[in-house]
């Protein structure tokens, strides 16, 4: 494994700049991997900032020269609820860029839902399953929403789920942010990343963002965990930036 890249911080002036700034930056990122000859596989995540750089991308794709039927899609996390719930990272996705694009559906990989296996566990046994089967090494770029106490994917302060290192995803239960049971990558999984940006919109995550770069145990920030192999980008708008 490379050595971890150090942290850069790029503030954007507002929500909308940040959103399409971003989107811009996979487009030229997928772009680039597939000019290598590669099938980028890319890790989504949930949350509001995420839902608008979707938007984003979707409104930019035409633009582009990404083949969206030579790019995979996992999730870092996911709510375990059933597959038509508005809560699912996944529906979100599809309803704001993955349905208009002409992905491959083969490599559009969710989570399975509540309606179709018995238990988060289930759940994350067989996401991991997935990825250790259809999964490249490592993803192109792993984006990561953070919240206000630091959490990114389904990752909390304090919860055993931060502690796990032999497996690929996990349940986990009593979520401070509802739905309470989802499914999360474990920390080691998501180092498997060549890129991994954080993407932080509000004043309300400030604190966590200060805290994050500051320095700190894991287990009461967990962005602390996880680094991209060649980059790590805090992609922010002004007011998430301003308690640094
Ligand atoms: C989830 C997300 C979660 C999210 C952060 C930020 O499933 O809830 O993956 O990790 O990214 O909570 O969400 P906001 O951008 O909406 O604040």
């Amino acid at each position: 494994m490379s050595v971890p890249a150090e942290a850069r911080v790029v503030v954007h002036e507002d929500a909308q700049t940040l959103a399409g700034d971003v989107a811009s930056m996979l487009l030229d990122r997928l772009e680039s991997a597939q000019d290598r000859g590669e099938v980028p596989q890319v890790g989504l995540t949930g949350g509001s900032i995420a839902e608008a750089i979707h938007r984003e991308v979707a409104r930019r794709a035409v633009d582009s020269s990404v083949d969206w039927s030579r790019v995979v899609f996992w999730w870092g996390d996911e709510r375990f609820v059933e597959a038509g719930s508005p809560d699912r990272n996944a529906r979100q996705a599809r309803e704001a860029f993955l349905d208009g694009l002409g992905v491959d559906p083969a490599h559009v990989h969710e989570v399975p839902a509540a309606d179709g296996v018995a238990t988060a566990e289930d759940a994350a046994a067989a996401y991991s399953e997935t990825l250790r089967t259809h999964g490249a090494d490592f993803f192109e770029v792993l984006m990561l929403g953070v919240g206000p106490d630091g959490h990114i994917a389904s990752l909390f302060p304090g919860h055993p789920a931060l502690d796990v290192t032999d497996a690929i995803a996990v349940a986990v239960h009593d979520s401070p942010k509802p739905p309470p049971d989802r499914v999360s990558l474990t920390f080691e999984a998501m180092d498997r990343a060549r890129a991994v940006w954080f993407l932080v919109s509000g004043d309300g995550k400030a604190d966590a963002v200060a805290a994050a770069l500051a320095g700190g145990d894991v287990h009461e920030i967990p962005a602390r965990g996880v680094v991209g192999q060649d980059e790590t980008l805090w992609l922010l708008d002004e007011a998430a930036a301003s308690a640094l």
